[in-house]
């Protein structure tokens, strides 16, 4: 129940702004802040509360933006700080929040730090501020672990000295040592820096990777049995009536307990900004209640929960994400939150089946995940169904592609059709080759055309975020309704939410229909593929 001394942030649907890729004012092929300036009304009209900004900051972009030089200014390519400044006034006007995405795992290695490091010798203090170390085996010729880049292949580099240094992600992507106060005392400069120019609130990239293990150690092999003392542990823990995984991973890199003593010092920094200011973590953990460590009261507001990001198309398995979410968040007190695409995975309708089922399939998720507490996370594009392109590979950026020969993110970051039968589609002024190609049939996809078509995803977004503001904010618990197999079914106070996951149409329980992600049988049935509200 949300009541009017909330913070904005309880019930709040953010709308994810992936920058290089919203709306280009100048031409150059890559969305910027001017553009996306010029586009808040289309976000206020939408019916959004809050846009999260990913990293706009100066970086040589081998990861698209999350490889920050510099965390203090913008780069010149997303345009200005004085452009920042506009930004967030007139989303403030328009009564929109703004958060802005925070990269305190790694910096580029053209940040000045890294720079010195690279310059200093082993051992200096230069180096001491990243996680440089001697390798293994004759001449240390051998990586200091056997860890892996998330973006594959070692995540050790070695210069020419001898030293390796730690990235978890890409080479250009090395990872702070958190253990160095001049870490922690930089990054509580940065948020100062953003929330003195008024940022709402900070999504924290790789929220659970600050702290490795101490010792650096190897990473178990997952295939052989865990150590007879850690089964012990696991035993006993069972026996006390622990639901605890079947399946850990060893996992040093991530989720060490000293990470939250980073975010009982931020929520203070917070605190002392009036406006609710706010934190929300990207913490891959492995269980419900290692991600319920993040968002204790005296830690961070929000963590992402990839729960139903990760489930099939499944009214089971939707009622267990529901289920399983709202009893992580419940010990902590911390409000759930939802979200179904972002710039890291593969769009929604594809991979719910694609094409008109996958759209379809698409919507109802969305109304069903709308009408559930807390916030809800959407990711730019899903209002206009677009799916996942396939990129061709010449064109391909996704560091993840170079690392790897797998296709990589690039699929779901393709620039956003506004307007007109061809590219650009008035992503940018005519003539503007957008970084990414965008596909020749997107013309019936664009913003223009879908505003016309009552029946189109873009209309249906909006009536679905009218309603919620109208139902949602002042409705009761959750209420799964358990006795039905193919469909989802759950009550909100006055709401009840239908989602049809099955082959065939159902009957509707009694009520009248407010929202339909889709058109609805003549006969008054609910078809496959499409959910409802009804009061
Ligand atoms: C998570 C971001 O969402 C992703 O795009 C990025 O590649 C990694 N963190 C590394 O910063
Ligand atoms: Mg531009």
């Amino acid at each position: 129940m949300s009541t009017p001394t909330d913070p904005w942030w309880k019930e709040a649907v953010f709308y994810q702004v992936y920058i290089r890729s919203f709306a280009d004012s100048d031409g150059d092929g890559l969305g910027d802040l001017p553009g996306l300036t010029s586009r808040l009304p289309y976000l206020r009209d939408l019916g959004v509360d809050a846009v999260w900004i990913t990293p706009f900051y100066p970086s040589p972009q081998h990861d698209a933006g999350y490889d920050v030089s510099d965390y203090v200014d913008v780069d010149p390519r997303f345009g200005s700080l004085a452009d920042a400044d506009t930004l967030l006034a007139t989303a403030h006007d328009l009564g929109l929040k703004v958060v802005v995405d925070l990269v305190p795992n790694h910096t580029s290695s053209e940040h000045a730090w890294f720079q010195a490091a690279l310059a200093a010798p082993p051992g200096s203090p230069e180096r001491a501020r990243y996680l440089f170390r001697t390798g293994k085996g004759r001449g240390g010729a051998t990586p200091p672990n056997n860890w892996q880049s998330v973006f594959g292949g070692p995540a050790w580099t070695r210069l020419t000295d001898g030293e390796w240094y730690l990235h978890l992600f890409d080479t250009t992507q090395p990872d702070l040592d958190w253990r160095n106060p001049e870490v922690p005392a930089m990054f509580e400069d940065v948020l100062r820096f953003w929330l003195d120019r008024g940022v709402d609130g900070f999504r924290v990239d790789v929220a659970h990777g600050l702290f490795k293990v101490k010792t650096l150690r190897d990473q178990r092999d997952l295939d052989k049995p865990p150590p007879a003392d850690e089964q012990r542990a696991k035993q006993q823990h069972e026996a006390a009536g622990s639901l605890v995984p079947q399946h850990l991973g060893d996992e040093p890199m991530w989720d060490q307990p000293e990470v939250h003593d980073v975010y009982r010092s931020w929520h203070r920094i917070l605190a002392e900004y009036d406006g609710d200011r706010m934190g929300v973590a990207e913490a891959w953990t492995q269980t419900p209640e290692s991600m319920a460590r993040y968002v204790r009261p005296d830690e961070l507001q929000q963590a992402f929960n990839f729960t139903w990001l990760q489930a099939p198309w499944s009214a089971s398995a939707f009622a267990e994400v529901i289920t399983s979410s709202l009893a992580a968040v419940a010990p902590v007190g911390a409000v759930p939150t939802w979200v179904l695409s972002n710039h890291d995975v593969i769009r929604h309708p594809t991979r719910y089946g694609g094409g008109q089922v996958g759209v379809a399939r698409g919507r109802a998720a969305t109304l069903a995940m709308l009408a559930l507490p807390g916030s809800s996370y959407l990711y730019q594009g899903e209002e206009l169904g677009l799916e996942e392109v396939d990129v061709p590979p010449e064109f391909r950026q996704d560091p993840a592609w170079f690392r790897t020969g797998k296709p990589g993110r690039d699929g779901c970051r393709v620039p956003l059709p506004w307007r007109g039968s061809r590219a650009p589609y008035g992503f940018g002024p005519a003539g503007t080759t957008p970084w990414l190609p965008q596909p020749d049939d997107w013309a019936p996809l664009t913003v223009a055309a879908q505003k016309k078509d009552p029946g189109s995803t873009l209309e249906f977004y909006r009536t679905a975020l009218r309603a919620r503001r109208r139902l949602v904010g002042l409705a009761e618990p959750v209420e799964l309704v358990t006795d039905r197999v193919t469909v989802l079914e759950f009550r909100r106070g006055p709401l009840t939410v239908v989602c049809n996951c099955g082959p065939r149409p159902v009957r509707l329980p009694a009520g009248e229909v407010v929202v339909a992600s889709g058109p609805l049988d003549d006969r008054g049935l609910l078809p496959p593929d499409t959910a409802v509200w009804l009061t």
